[in-house]
C-alpha cells in the first residue's frame, strides 16, 4: 500500500477547559474538550501507517474514544462494556489500529456520549490517500451546533424528554471548527478540497455554495464516483462526513454565502467566502478529482444473509407504524408493525425490532457468520430522521425505497428520511460485537441501538 508504514504516537487528553465559541464581547464558554482545543488536535497519517493514541483522562467521569468510520479491530473501537472497560478518571487507555482506509475520520467519546460529545469532545482523524488528488488547499470543516444561554454557556438540559422523544439536542449557535464562523478567505481560481464532519449531536445540515457547482468525491471517508449533489445540497447527518472538491469560480472581491437549508423555514447563513484582490489563476484547474478505492471487501448479493430492520418509537410513532402497518401487504393492518407495538414497552422511546437498549451488556440483535455478505433491508417507521451507524465496517447503500441508489456509495452513517426504506450491504469481515445505532446521540440514550455480532475466530498477532 505504502512504502514506509510507520507507527505514529499521539496523546489526547480530555478535560474541562474553555472556548471562545461566540465572537466578543461575549464570554468564552466553559467546555470539555481534548488538549484545551477545539476541536481536538487535528490527528493526520497515511493510510498504511499504524496509530498509537494514548488517552488520559482528565475529566471527572469515566470516559472512552471511538474512532468513527475507522475500520479496527473490535478491542480498539472505544465501546465502554462492550469493547472495553471505560477508562476512569485519571487513568489511561492506550488505542492502537492501522490506518486501514483512507479518508475523513473523526474521534469522539461514546461514553455518555449526548454529555460528553454535546460540550465539545470530538476531533478530526484525517488518513491521506498514498497519493492525494490535487488540490491548491485542503481545509477540513467540523459542524457542531450549540444550545447556549444568554452568557454564551452551554445550556444544562441535556437528556430533556422533549429531546429525547423528537429530534434531538438541536441549539441555537453552529460552529465551524469550534467558533462562530466569520468570513473565510479564497482566491479566483483556487481548488479546495474541503472536509466536512458533522459532530452535533441532532443537527441535520443541507449546505447549499450558490454558485459554486461542489463536487462530491467522498463520503463518509470512502470515495465515491465524483458528482454533483443531489438537489445542489450536500446534506449531512450527524457523523457523517463528506469531501468535497470546490473551484472557486468567482471574481476577486465576490462573496459566497453557505447557506444551510435543512430545516423548512429556518434557513440561515453559514459563512461567507470572501474572494480576495489577487486571484490565484485563471479558470479552473483541470486536475482529476476521483480517489483510489479503499481496500473494502466487495459485498456478493448472490447468497447474501438478509435481515430486516425497523426502527420505531418517539413522538408520532404509532401513528407511522399504524400508517405503514396498513401498507405491509399481508393483508392486516395488524401484521408486523401492529406486534411490534405490543413489544414497545420498558423504559425506551426509541426501537430496534422491537427492542430499546437501555442497559449497558446487550444480546446482539443479529449474528452475522464472519465472511458472509449480509444486506440489512432497513425501515423507518417513524416521524424523524435518523442517521444509523454501524461500527467496524462500511456499508454500500444499494436502494432507497426500492430505488437503486445512482452510486452506491460507501457509507459508515445513512441518514433515513421519516417512512423510508434502505437497503445496505456489507461483508461481515470484522469479528466481534458491533454497536448499531443511530447517531442522533439523544435517540441512542432513549434506545435506539443495538449490537451485531459477526462470529468467527478472532485473529490475534
Ligand atoms: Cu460516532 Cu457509535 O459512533
Ligand atoms: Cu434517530
Amino acid at each position: 500500500m505504502l512504502a514506509n508504514p510507520q507507527t505514529r504516537g499521539f496523546r489526547l487528553s480530555p478535560a474541562p477547559g474553555l472556548a471562545r465559541l461566540v465572537p466578543e464581547p461575549s464570554q468564552q464558554t466553559p467546555v470539555w474538550c481534548y488538549d484545551d482545543r477545539l476541536p481536538g488536535p487535528e490527528i493526520r497519517v497515511r493510510q498504511g501507517d499504524r496509530l498509537r493514541v494514548v488517552v488520559e483522562n482528565g475529566l471527572e467521569e469515566d470516559t472512552t474514544v471511538h474512532w468513527h468510520g475507522v475500520r479496527t479491530p473490535n478491542a480498539m473501537d472505544g465501546v465502554p462494556h462492550l469493547t472495553q472497560a471505560p477508562i476512569a478518571s485519571g487513568e489511561a487507555f492506550s488505542y492502537e489500529f492501522d490506518a486501514v482506509d483512507a479518508g475523513t475520520f473523526w474521534y469522539h467519546p461514546h461514553q455518555n456520549s449526548t454529555v460528553q460529545v454535546g460540550r465539545g469532545l470530538y476531533g478530526p482523524l484525517i488518513i491521506e490517500e498514498a497519493e492525494p488528488v490535487r488540490a491548491d488547499r485542503e481545509l477540513t470543516w467540523m459542524l457542531d451546533d450549540w444550545r447556549l444561554t444568554r452568557d454564551a454557556a452551554i445550556s444544562d438540559d441535556f437528556g430533556s424528554r422533549h429531546d429525547l422523544m423528537h429530534n434531538g439536542r438541536v441549539g441555537n449557535t453552529v460552529t465551524i471548527n469550534g467558533r462562530v464562523p466569520e468570513s473565510i478567505e479564497v482566491h479566483a481560481g483556487e481548488r479546495v478540497r474541503l472536509r466536512l464532519i458533522n459532530a452535533a449531536n441532532a443537527r441535520i445540515f443541507a449546505l447549499d455554495f450558490a454558485d459554486l457547482e461542489p463536487v462530491v468525491i467522498a463520503l463518509d471517508g470512502q470515495p465515491v464516483t465524483p458528482h454533483a449533489p443531489t438537489d445542489g445540497l450536500v446534506t449531512l447527518g450527524p457523523a457523517m462526513r463528506a469531501d468535497l472538491m470546490l473551484d472557486m469560480k468567482g471574481q476577486p472581491g465576490n462573496r459566497v454565502t453557505v447557506v444551510d437549508r435543512f430545516y423548512k423555514g429556518l434557513e440561515y447563513r453559514l459563512v461567507d467566502l470572501a474572494y480576495a484582490e489577487t486571484p490565484l489563476r485563471e479558470g479552473a484547474p483541470g486536475w482529476p478529482v476521483e480517489l483510489p478505492a479503499n481496500p473494502l471487501a466487495e459485498p456478493e448479493l448472490r447468497g447474501a444473509i438478509r435481515h430486516e430492520v425497523t426502527f420505531n418509537g418517539g413522538m408520532m410513532g404509532q401513528m407511522v407504524m399504524a400508517e405503514m402497518g396498513g401498507s405491509m401487504g399481508d393483508g392486516s393492518s395488524g401484521g408486523m408493525m401492529g406486534n411490534m407495538m405490543n413489544m414497545m414497552r420498558g423504559d425506551g422511546i426509541w426501537f430496534i425490532n422491537g427492542k430499546a437498549a437501555t442497559g449497558r451488556v446487550m444480546d446482539p440483535l443479529l449474528t452475522l457468520p464472519r465472511g458472509r455478505t449480509c444486506v440489512l433491508a432497513m425501515t423507518n417507521a417513524t416521524a424523524w430522521h435518523h442517521p444509523i451507524h454501524l461500527h467496524g465496517h462500511s456499508f454500500r447503500v444499494l436502494s432507497r425505497n426500492d430505488q437503486p441508489t445512482a452510486h452506491r456509495e460507501w457509507q459508515d452513517t445513512v441518514l433515513m428520511a421519516p417512512r423510508e426504506k434502505v437497503e445496505i450491504a456489507f461483508v461481515a469481515d470484522n469479528p466481534g460485537d458491533w454497536m448499531f445505532h443511530c447517531h442522533i446521540l439523544e435517540h441512542q440514550a432513549a434506545g435506539m441501538m443495538g449490537v451485531i455480532r459477526v462470529s468467527g475466530e478472532e485473529e490475534r498477532p
